[in-house]
């Protein structure tokens, strides 16, 4: 049996296709600029500079709308994290190299758009958003233990499953944001970020397509693995068990858009389930994936809608629950 390829190996097979979507990725960019996403004629100054510091009463925002907003910008916001994960598994010369420097670059406008748009329309406490960045910041990004452990130093397959997945559920989340923000200019700035995460996900998941043909038994372990143990990037935040329960009750990001919209979708681009190239690891890892999947959909997926529609009721009866929807 052939021996496994090592993370430089299949950095360097893949160059080539890097450089095929890199090209394709900055021919298909739109450039844009967060100072023309934000309405300045709603900003003042707060009390430092003699103005009024922040009140509930100023924000607009319904809590869900909240918890979303401060969730995704949270997730933007630790970004350094990420760009040393990835930095760290993927090449820095070449097209890896552009690529890793291009993304950084374009995933800081989000977080820049995002606070500036919160902080202009006082849509949240932006005390508590700082002391909520440091804390997130200062945690960063942990890739779950398993994923670890598995990845040794051999991350890039495990590195490029993972933001395969996770930038199209950033898409799903800042796009589902927009629905629940009721405000045009809101709705705006999210979909201009949901644009661009649909393009890293390209990337990345073309990446991994590529990876697949390339050592199929190595890659769809990793995939197997990552989608076994996916967690949102923005585990660990202050507050993340909260604002997920509030963005999975109300129709943000739940187990169903997970599977249908998520994981589903790419898993069929790579044609997981009719491939014939998988060695008997590969047959392995792939029924162990096929299984959590149908666990997810049959088991798991009707218990959280059962769960949370006894709880949508309940709230209901007690007439609003968290504030207005
Ligand atoms: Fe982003
Ligand atoms: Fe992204």
């Amino acid at each position: 049996m052939a021996r496994d390829l090592t993370q430089l190996e299949v950095l360097t097979e893949l160059e080539p296709c890097a450089e095929t979507a890199l090209n394709r990725h900055l021919s298909m960019v739109k450039e844009w600029h967060p100072h023309d996403y934000v309405p300045w004629d709603e900003g003042r100054n707060f009390a430092a500079l003699g103005g009024i510091d922040w009140e509930p009463e100023q924000s607009r925002l319904s809590e869900v709308a909240k918890a979303a907003l401060i969730t995704n910008l949270l997730t933007e916001d630790n970004l350094p994290s990420y760009h040393r994960e990835i930095s760290a598994n993927f090449s820095r010369d070449g097209a890896w190299g552009c690529w890793v420097g291009r993304w950084t670059a374009e995933e800081a406008r989000h977080s820049i758009v995002l606070r500036d748009y919160l902080v202009v329309t006082r849509g949240v406490d932006p005390v508590a958003l700082e002391n909520d960045r440091v804390a997130h910041m200062s945690h960063g990004f942990v890739a779950p233990m398993e994923q670890a452990n598995a990845a040794g130093d051999g991350g890039f397959l495990y590195s490029v499953a993972y933001v395969s997945f996770q930038e199209l559920a950033t898409r799903i989340s800042h796009r589902n944001t927009a629905a629940v923000c009721l405000d045009p200019i809101a709705d705006r700035m999210l979909q201009r970020i949901a644009a661009d995460e649909n393009l890293h996900m390209i990337f990345y998941r073309d990446m991994c397509g590529a990876a697949l043909d390339l050592v199929p038994d190595q890659a769809i372990e990793a995939i197997d693995l990552i989608v076994r143990n996916f967690r949102m990037p923005g585990t660990g935040m202050p507050n993340f068990r909260r604002n997920g329960v509030l963005m999975a009750k109300h129709g943000i990001y739940d187990l169903r858009q997970h599977l249908e919209e998520v994981l589903q979708p790419v898993i069929r681009q790579w044609n997981i389930f009719g491939r014939t190239d998988f060695g008997a690891r590969g047959e392995r890892a792939r029924e162990r994936l096929r299984a959590f999947l149908d666990d997810l959909e049959q088991v798991r997926i009707p218990r959280f809608e059962e769960q949370r529609d006894r709880a949508l009721a309940r709230e209901a009866g007690r007439g609003g629950g968290s504030g207005p929807q």
